[in-house]
């Protein structure tokens, strides 16, 4: 029997690109392949030279095998190469790095207090951002003609609603769903979204976003208060060192009212321009509830007392962060978020 190896081994050698591998391939294995061939012209030599000549043919065929499958990668490894020198590629660069979106700081500081509140036993409550005037003004103890509607410059729509200034108006509605049979305590948070005609810059924006806090029960009082805001403060700001002060502020849905100021973090209370030389930062207004609201929520106020807060989250956020200017946090300037880099939960 021919044994045509070599020449079929030079063959595959001599295959200069993949299309010209797989043309010699098919004229090997192929249907009248010349390997089968030579495999096929075993059967007819006398019996006794079958089993030789079958090992002689079959390690041919390995052989040629192993040979193509070398070839094959040695080709597709250079056409690779070729690919890659023709495109410029440098194999030392590191890859395209995949950007990863990041949370806003005001979702942040959002998620953690709601964590936070929540584990001291709140829940979260939710209102429209498109509210009723009652709700927004007039069950809050601010009837129409009162001076305190002239301080929110409100943006009001054709219909008589408006976009709520305030997370407030959620106070009397979450009262009033708990009020049949109410069961205290009554502990809620209202993180959401407010709007003010205001005239924007660095201190003021049309659209801000608001905590506002709600506890009712027996026998509350501004010690209560003054614990749970100093709690939550010292978490988020991540101060230990950190002391409140209240301070009288007048807001007609409460009774007292205050501006509750943290100790400065940036002089620690010796007075710096931050704090205006005053060594305290106005950080909440927070109050009694007034019986007024109480009543407008259904829940007697000679029986339970309560009180609120209305945290600006900007005005959190950017003390813990030392953000000068609030028009960053809408500003959609990517390479200021981007400096929040934190693995969404
Ligand atoms: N809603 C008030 C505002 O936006 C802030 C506020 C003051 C909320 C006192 C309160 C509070 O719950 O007790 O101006």
């Amino acid at each position: 029997m021919k044994d045509p190896r070599n020449e079929w081994l030079s063959a595959i050698a001599a295959a200069a690109d993949e299309t010209a591998l797989a043309a010699v391939e098919s004229r090997l294995f192929g249907k009248k392949g010349e390997v089968q061939e030579l495999l096929r012209a075993v059967s007819q030599l006398p019996k006794e030279e079958r089993p030789a000549a079958g090992k002689a043919a079959n390690e041919v065929k390995v052989a040629v095998e192993a040979a193509l499958t070398a070839r094959r990668g040695d080709l597709s490894m250079r056409a690779m190469e070729q690919e890659l020198s023709a495109h410029g590629f440098d194999p030392s660069q590191p890859g395209p790095q995949r950007r990863v979106g990041s949370l806003h700081p005001i979702t942040i500081v959002q998620q953690e207090l709601v964590d936070l509140f929540t584990s001291m036993g709140f829940s979260w409550q939710d209102g429209p951002e498109v509210e009723s005037e009652h709700y927004n003004f007039d069950a809050l103890n601010i009837p129409g003609d009162h001076p305190a509607r002239e301080t929110q410059d409100t943006f009001w729509l054709d219909d008589g609603n408006l976009l709520r200034t305030h997370t407030s108006p959620v106070q009397v509605r979450t009262m009033r769903r708990f009020a049949q049979d109410f069961q205290p305590p009554l502990k809620v948070i209202v993180p959401g979204r407010c709007f003010r005609a205001e005239t924007v810059d660095k201190t003021h924006e049309h659209t801000f976003y608001q905590m506002e806090g709600l506890v009712v029960d027996r026998d509350v009082s501004v010690a209560n208060l003054i614990h749970t805001m100093k709690t939550c403060l010292r978490v988020v700001l991540g101060r230990q060192d950190l002391k409140v002060r209240l301070r009288p502020g007048f807001f007609p849905f409460v009774e007292p009212g205050f501006e509750l100021d943290v100790n400065c973090p940036f002089c620690h209370g010796k007075g710096c321009s931050v704090c205006k030389q005053s060594g305290w930062i106005e950080i909440l207004p927070c109050g009694m509830i007034h019986p007024n609201v109480l009543r407008q929520g259904g829940i007697d106020p000679e029986k339970y007392t309560g009180f609120a807060f209305g945290m600006g989250l900007q005005r959190v956020v950017m003390l813990r962060y030392g953000i000068d200017d609030i028009r960053l946090f809408m500003g959609g300037d990517a390479r200021f978020l981007r400096q929040f880099q934190t693995v969404p939960k």
